[in-house]
C-alpha cells in the first residue's frame, strides 16, 4: 500500500512522512529526493537548468515508477498533485492525505527555506505570503481532491497511521 503525502511547500510532508512510516515500520521516500537521485543533482539546479515543465515530465514519471507491492509513505513536492494527472494517478494508486496548514504558519515556516525552494527564491517576506496565497487557493482544487484532509497543526503521525489503515474505503 502507498501512503501520498500531499500539501504546499513547508507544510511538514517529509518530517510528518517519516515518522508515520516509522512507527509502523513501513518505507518512506521523499519524492523529490528520489527524483534529485535519480538526475543526479538538486531539484533547484533542475528547474534552473531544464526549467519547471522538463521537472514535471521528470516528477510524473518516478511517482509512476514507485513499486505499489510495499508499504511506504511518499512525501510528495508541492505541486505534484496539480499536474500531469497525477492527483488521479494516486488517489487510484494508494490513498492521498492532504495536510492543510494556513498562509499565515507556511510563510512563517517558509521564511528560512526560501533559498532552496526555486519557486521562492529571491521573493521578499510580503510577495511570498502574496504568492503562497494565489497559489494556495489554485492549488487547493487539487489538493482537496484527497481521500483524508487533516489539519496539519493538530496532526499526530501515530494516530494518522490508525486512520489510515483502519478506517478504510478511501475511493472517493
Ligand atoms: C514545488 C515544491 C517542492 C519541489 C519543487 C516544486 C512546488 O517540494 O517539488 O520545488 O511546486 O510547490 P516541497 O513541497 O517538498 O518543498
Amino acid at each position: 500500500m502507498i501512503i501520498y503525502l500531499i500539501g504546499f511547500m513547508g507544510s511538514g510532508k517529509s518530517t510528518f512522512g517519516k515518522r508515520m512510516a516509522s512507527r509502523s515500520g513501513w518505507n518512506f521516500e521523499d519524492l523529490d529526493t528520489l527524483i534529485a537521485n535519480i538526475e543526479g543533482k538538486t531539484v533547484r539546479d533542475i528547474f534552473k537548468e531544464s526549467g519547471e515543465e522538463y521537472f514535471r515530465e521528470i516528477e510524473a514519471k518516478v511517482l509512476r515508477n514507485i513499486p505499489a507491492g510495499d508499504n511506504i509513505v511518499i512525501a510528495c513536492g508541492g505541486g505534484t498533485p496539480c499536474h500531469k494527472g497525477n492527483m488521479e494517478f494516486m488517489n487510484q494508486a494508494g490513498v492521498t492525505v492532504y495536510l492543510k496548514l494556513d498562509v499565515a504558519t507556511l510563510a512563517h515556516r517558509l521564511k528560512n527555506t526560501r533559498k532552496v525552494r526555486p519557486l521562492l527564491e529571491g521573493m521578499e517576506q510580503e510577495e511570498m505570503e502574496e504568492y503562497i496565497k494565489t497559489t494556495l487557493t489554485q492549488r487547493e482544487e487539487c489538493y482537496n481532491k484527497a481521500q483524508l484532509i487533516i489539519d496539519g497543526l493538530k496532526a499526530d503521525p501515530g494516530k494518522l497511521m490508525d486512520i489510515v489503515l483502519f478506517r478504510p474505503p478511501y475511493n472517493k
